[in-house]
């Protein structure tokens, strides 16, 4: 207090001298202005919003960022139009303005949004029910842009007490199954299952997007994986035990998406926007390491239970292998006729799955040995062993959104669009049980050590802990505070 105290008698006694010095006034007082405006602002958003009125840069930028930066920024304006910079958006698109203040109704950007289907965000998932409505809303009140204007880059900003809930992008279950860290937008929340009174830990990051988090095999360390879109890249490292961080690092300039520890704790790999795999160790002295691979973003990756060699899937399609020795690729197992979303491995096989509803699995041994090459020059292609290396399961009802192995790797978990989790066992690829009636779709799955508990977290933003073996539901767990007049909306 004392310091903003200084400031702003400084501030005054600045406009005083200038009094005479009009042109020279704004540019002398505007660093003044700001500050003492971000800190109106910032003592204004860490108390909780007691009101309904919607903030462009609490509530609209998180949703322009996450569903339409990809084709509307600077150098990729499409229908010349720019969500990322506020001057733009005032301007809006070639057909005009982006909204009519006080008339959602008349907005292009509501109608875009909305209609069977809408027409944006294009080709992707429409929009939820509650995020139109904050748009409608926002626009209604007036569609006041009170973002942090300069770099037009809003700083990452962790509401006390989200308008809505958020969906779980992600969840890890100790290897224990004591404690249970769930990714909810930028923050990590650590959930102690033993002891059901203690308050949820929410650990805050710097990243606009987490898309994974994973608390490593020995238990030690909690790493916590995204960054922020088409700016930076990165995975921070926790302890567990008290929520501090161990270390933190920045790769590339894009999110980083799923990925896996290694079984000896000390390194995590992670899927890249740009086609690559990022091996990124704990030791903050080491250096990254990368596997460039696919054509488009990786969405998974997971270590064989040897530790040698990684699975990973992709938008392009395509399930591969690589060596952790070379950092190479080792094959290209399967092609898919659409995106794979999630890869595992037990002890024998790599596993992938995603949008086409298929579970397969790749023997290993036999996918790595006997890649023999028939034909010469360019005629020479691998002869195409697939059937002999590919070890199906049943096929799935729905999109498989994630898949997680329990520590020993003895038992699967499937998670799909559909409301239900199925269970298989490894070793033979049968189903050993479902868990019925979830809160469909699911996003994220962990099992413990042993596969006797599953957490789950859903798009809706329920988290849920599962006895396996009687697939019982323990506990519904609530993240973060969500408002209820908006949730009740949704
Ligand atoms: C995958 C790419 C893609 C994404 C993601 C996307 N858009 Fe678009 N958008 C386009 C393209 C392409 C056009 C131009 C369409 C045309 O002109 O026919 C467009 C046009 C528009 C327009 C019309 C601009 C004008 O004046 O013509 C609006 C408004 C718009 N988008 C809003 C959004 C919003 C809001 C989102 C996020 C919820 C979004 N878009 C996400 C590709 C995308």
């Amino acid at each position: 207090m004392q310091r903003l105290f200084r400031c702003s008698t400084a501030f005054l006694s600045l406009q005083s001298q200038t009094q005479g010095l009009r042109p020279g006034l704004l540019s002398v007082a505007t660093p003044w202005l700001k500050l003492i405006s971000l800190f109106l602002l910032l003592s204004t958003l860490s108390s909780p919003a007691a009101d309904n009125s919607i903030s462009y840069q609490r509530d609209i930028w998180p949703i322009f960022k996450r569903h339409c930066l990809g084709c509307h920024t600077e150098g990729k304006a499409k229908g010349g139009l720019r969500l990322d910079d506020l001057d733009a958006l005032r301007k809006g698109g070639k057909h005009g303005a982006l909204f009519v203040a006080g008339q959602p109704d008349k907005s292009l950007l509501i109608k875009q949004v909305t209609g069977d289907p809408p027409e944006m965000p294009e080709n992707e998932a429409p929009l939820s029910a509650a995020k139109v409505k904050l748009l409608r809303d926002w626009i209604a009140q007036g569609g006041k842009l009170d973002a942090a204007p300069k770099s037009d880059r809003p700083p990452v900003v962790i509401p006390v007490t989200y308008a809505f809930a958020p969906a779980i992008a992600s969840v890890s279950l100790s290897p224990d199954g004591k404690l249970a860290a769930v990714a909810v937008r930028s923050e990590i929340v650590l959930l102690d299952l033993a002891n059901t009174n203690a308050a949820p830990r929410r650990l805050a990051t710097d990243f606009d997007l987490l898309t994974h988090v994973e608390f490593s095999p020995d238990g030690k360390h909690l790493a916590a994986a995204g960054g922020s879109p088409q700016q930076f890249g990165g995975v921070i490292f926790f302890d567990p035990a008290d929520g501090k961080r161990q270390t933190q690092r920045r790769v590339g300039k894009d999110t980083l998406f799923k990925g896996n520890f290694a079984p000896d704790s000390q390194t995590i790999a992670l899927g890249g926007a740009d086609g690559a795999i990022h091996l990124i160790p704990l030791d903050p002295k080491a250096p990254v390491k990368s596997i460039d691979l696919h054509s488009d973003w990786v969405l998974a990756v997971a270590y064989t239970a040897d530790g040698k060699q990684l699975i990973s899937g992709s938008r392009d399609k395509t399930t591969k292998l690589s060596s952790l020795e070379t950092l190479k690729l080792l094959r290209s197992v399967d092609q898919s006729p659409d995106i794979i979303n999630a890869v595992a491995a037990d002890p024998l096989t790599a596993i992938a799955a995603g949008n086409a509803r298929t579970l397969t699995g790749y023997d290993l041994k036999l996918a790595l040995t006997g890649v023999e090459v028939g034909g010469s020059g360019n005629g020479a292609q691998p002869v195409n062993n697939r059937a002999q290396y590919l070890r199906a399961y049943e096929a799935q009802a729905e999109a498989v959104t994630a898949l997680a192995t329990s520590g020993d790797r003895k038992l699967l978990a499937v998670a799909t669009r559909g409301p239900e989790i199925r269970l298989y066992q490894t070793a033979d690829r049968q189903r050993k049980t479902v868990i019925p009636k979830i809160p469909a779709p699911v996003l994220a799955v962990s099992l413990n050590s042993d596969g006797t508990r599953l957490l789950l977290g859903t798009k809706s933003g329920d988290v849920q802990l599962y006895d396996t073996t009687t697939t019982k539901l323990l506990r519904t767990l609530t993240p973060v505070p969500v408002q209820a007049s908006v949730t009740a909306a949704k």
